[in-house]
């Protein structure tokens, strides 16, 4: 596949009006994407679970409009209009503008709500730009003669990643490759796979404890932490070390070997942090009771043979990892020794998810 395959031909079908809604769920990686080329192109592999509760719910409601010159729709969070969210959907539009030419055709309402605290840190920008570029497939497919089911999720992935590159692994899941490995068959820079080999049953309903440590505004963007790896002076080696974590995860996966997964995974997100640590400008999005708890998780580790281990996004909040096995006891290690480094004591109880569901359409 290449980007010119997901130009649509001449649409056949014409439609008025109606609206569309779209669950889609946040994702957590394990192998981390940080670090891009130009068009939201990666510069090395990642891979990630999806997530179940932490999702988005978006509405598109859509009519169609007399002049087509300019892209004219509004935005609500909670029922409440989001003028602050306007420029960063208007950038998605104009990225996607090529393989969507419908969109100066209508306007559009996007409604959107998440079943995560907004204010939570959380990353809603995957659930988010994944649940928009469903909703706006969908009106695609109804202009469309036909199209396959893995057409319609493959250039969702590939619109989703257009809007914010982690957004591309959170449609399907539970386990999600995106950007070009030699050793995983069908795997792209363009858009998101699933895992396409056997996953050992360790792996099955595995465990996201979130520990919400700080909830406030990141100092630095994802986006902008993205850009610091142009002339990074660790950049290739970093880029050749995620190929390299990927084939071990492999491994890992067919074996079902924990020890290892713990390695590679604490390791992924020690080495993320590390990047932004060593970029210039040099930056810490971890808190001191990020590091706290990252102790904690290792004490008791050591302490009962535990398979716990923790990952981290570009943010203070952990991600606590854990076999099926193991709920009740790490729920009450967590509850016992880590809430007290969260802020406000919260935390989100997630685990392995299927992926985006489509809750309504309806075309006129
Ligand atoms: C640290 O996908 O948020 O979560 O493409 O600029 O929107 P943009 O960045 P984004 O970056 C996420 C980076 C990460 C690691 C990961 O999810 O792989």
């Amino acid at each position: 596949m290449t980007e010119n395959d997901f130009i649509p031909r001449p649409y056949k079908n014409s439609i008025q009006d109606g609206n569309i809604t779209w669950s889609s769920p946040s994702n957590i990686a394990l192998v981390k994407y940080w670090g891009k080329k130009t068009n939201q192109i990666p510069e090395n592999p990642s891979i990630s679970f999806t997530l179940d509760h932490c999702k988005t719910i978006t509405t598109l409601s859509y009519s169609a409009k007399q002049t087509q010159e300019k892209f004219a729709f509004e935005v609500y969070l909670d029922g409440e209009k989001k003028d602050d969210f306007k420029p960063k959907i208007a950038t998605f539009f104009k990225r996607v503008e090529n393989y969507l030419p419908f969109l100066k055709n209508f306007h559009f309402k996007i409604e959107t709500s998440n079943t995560f605290p907004h204010s939570s840190g959380i990353a809603s920008s995957a659930s988010g730009m994944s649940a928009l570029a469903l909703c706006l497939m969908s009106i695609e497919r109804a202009l469309s003669e036909d199209m396959s089911d893995e057409f319609f999720i493959q250039k969702a992935s590939f619109l989703a990643r257009l809007g914010s590159g982690s957004a591309c692994r959170s449609l399907e899941g539970d386990l999600i490759v995106w950007g070009t490995h030699q050793q995983i068959e069908g795997s792209s820079d363009l858009f998101g796979v699933k895992y396409p080999y056997v996953v050992h049953n360790n792996f099955k309903n595995y465990q996201d404890t979130i520990l919400l440590v700080d909830k406030g505004e990141k100092q630095v963007s994802s986006t902008v932490g993205h850009g610091l790896m142009h002339g990074h002076p660790f950049a290739k080696r970093r880029f050749d070390q995620a190929h390299e974590n990927m084939s071990d995860l492999m491994t890992v996966f067919k074996q079902g070997d924990l020890d290892r997964f713990i390695e590679i995974v604490e390791s992924e997100a020690l080495t993320l942090h590390a990047m932004m640590m060593t970029s210039m400008p040099y930056f810490i999005l971890m808190k001191p009771n990020t590091l706290e708890i990252i102790n904690r998780i290792w004490a008791y580790r050591r302490k009962t043979q535990s398979k716990i281990c923790f990952t981290l996004d570009a943010g203070a909040n952990v991600h606590v990892l854990y076999p099926e096995n193991e709920k009740t006891q790490v729920l009450d290690f967590i509850k016992k020794e880590l809430l007290e480094y969260c802020q406000n004591e919260q935390y989100i109880c997630d685990q392995i998810g299927f992926g985006a569901q489509l809750l309504g359409n309806d075309n006129q």
